[in-house]
């Protein structure tokens, strides 16, 4: 695992997912306004891009289909989606939050 540095704290609001490019994956880094979580930016339902949806708490909601995850754990809360996604720890450096993800 490799920590890559992705965006600047301060950038990604409560409420707010953005994506970047991390260890050759999209990733979602996620500000449910208790922490920052970092997820497959990947619906395993249908390959949605999750960062496109709503993050209500630590819920965020594919724009696809609706299938809603949980960012903390990466659960699927509800169909169309049954498997989880992947998440990834995060951490911040110097004001820049980074993502551990496979080297
Ligand atoms: S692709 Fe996400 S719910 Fe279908």
């Amino acid at each position: 695992m490799v920590w890559v540095p992705t965006f600047p704290a301060d950038e990604v609001e409560a409420g707010a997912a953005r994506v970047a490019e991390a260890g050759g994956r999209r990733i979602a880094v996620c500000n449910t306004g208790d922490g920052l979580y970092a997820i497959d930016d990947l619906c395993t339902h249908d390959g949605g891009p999750l960062d496109q949806g709503r993050l209500n708490g630590k819920e965020i909601e594919c724009p696809r289909h609706g299938a809603r995850f949980d960012v903390t754990t990466g659960r699927a809360l509800c169909l169309p989606a049954v498997r989880p996604v992947k998440t990834y720890p995060t951490r911040v450096v110097d004001g820049v939050i980074e993502v551990d993800v496979p080297a």
